[in-house]
């Protein structure tokens, strides 16, 4: 299966394989990849990651992994043998974490993306007040990509609001992965600060993370074709 030209990323966010698969089932590979998160690989393990790629599909495992140095290493090294394409860590680990992670990634020469999360988006500035960091979140998501790069990170996980000041800062290539994208067609539901596919990829995000506007969607290839061609592709 050639890799797919695309910035679609779909997140399967199911309990179960059996209801992820079905909904991979009604997606094409060839348009979209997608990202396996927290609860479904809690549950099904990695007989998912097997699945899908046994289906064609290339696999975001969204674990953020946040943990002493080696450990992360291990973790990340044994998602990129399970073959996924892209897997996440949290930048606030810091950069000797980050760095044994990218360094275990280059001496096995795996070539998973490896990504960063900056600050959650449910975290407000009276949070981060409360967790000791005295400042708005911007600027602690533009320290934390920046120590991302530096640390060998593909790129950081992103609000298409933030992708604009992180292109200017990270450069084209630095990957700005972005959810909280609905199509102008479809309801706002629980996300806030939503962008439209165009925008974000305008924005500077260069890849984009959306569930229910196509798990949701009556016909979920159908609802994906509208949005590719709302990004002209
Ligand atoms: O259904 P929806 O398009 O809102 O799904 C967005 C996906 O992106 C979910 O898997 C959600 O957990 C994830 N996500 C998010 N906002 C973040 C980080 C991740 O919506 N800040």
């Amino acid at each position: 299966m050639p890799r797919p030209d695309t910035p679609l990323i779909i997140a399967l966010d199911y309990p179960d394989l059996d209801q992820a698969l079905t909904m991979a089932d009604r997606l094409d590979p060839a348009h979209c990849r997608v990202k396996v998160g927290k609860e479904l690989f809690t549950r099904s393990g990695p007989q998912i990651l097997e699945a899908l790629h046994a289906r064609g599909f290339e696999v975001f495992l969204d674990l953020k992994f946040h943990d002493i140095p080696n450990t992360v290493a291990g973790a990340v090294e044994a998602a990129a043998d399970h073959g996924v394409w892209m897997v996440n860590v949290h930048a606030g680990g810091g950069r000797r974490m980050m760095e044994a992670a990218r360094e275990r990634l280059e001496k096995r020469r795996l070539p998973t993306h490896l990504i960063a999360v900056t600050v959650l988006t449910s975290m407000a500035r009276e949070d981060l007040a409360e967790i000791g960091v005295d400042d708005d979140p911007l600027s602690q998501v533009e320290r934390l990509a920046a120590l991302s790069q530096r640390s060998g990170m593909d790129g950081v996980v992103c609000s298409a609001q933030e992708a604009t000041a992180l292109r200017a800062l990270c450069g084209d290539t630095f990957l700005k992965v972005t959810p909280g994208i609905r199509p102008s067609a479809s309801k706002g539901d629980d996300q806030r600060r939503t962008l439209t596919p165009a925008r974000a990829l305008a924005a500077g995000s260069t890849h984009l993370v959306i569930g229910r506007p196509v798990t949701q969607a009556s016909n979920p290839m159908a609802a994906l074709a509208d949005i590719e061609q709302e990004i002209g592709r």
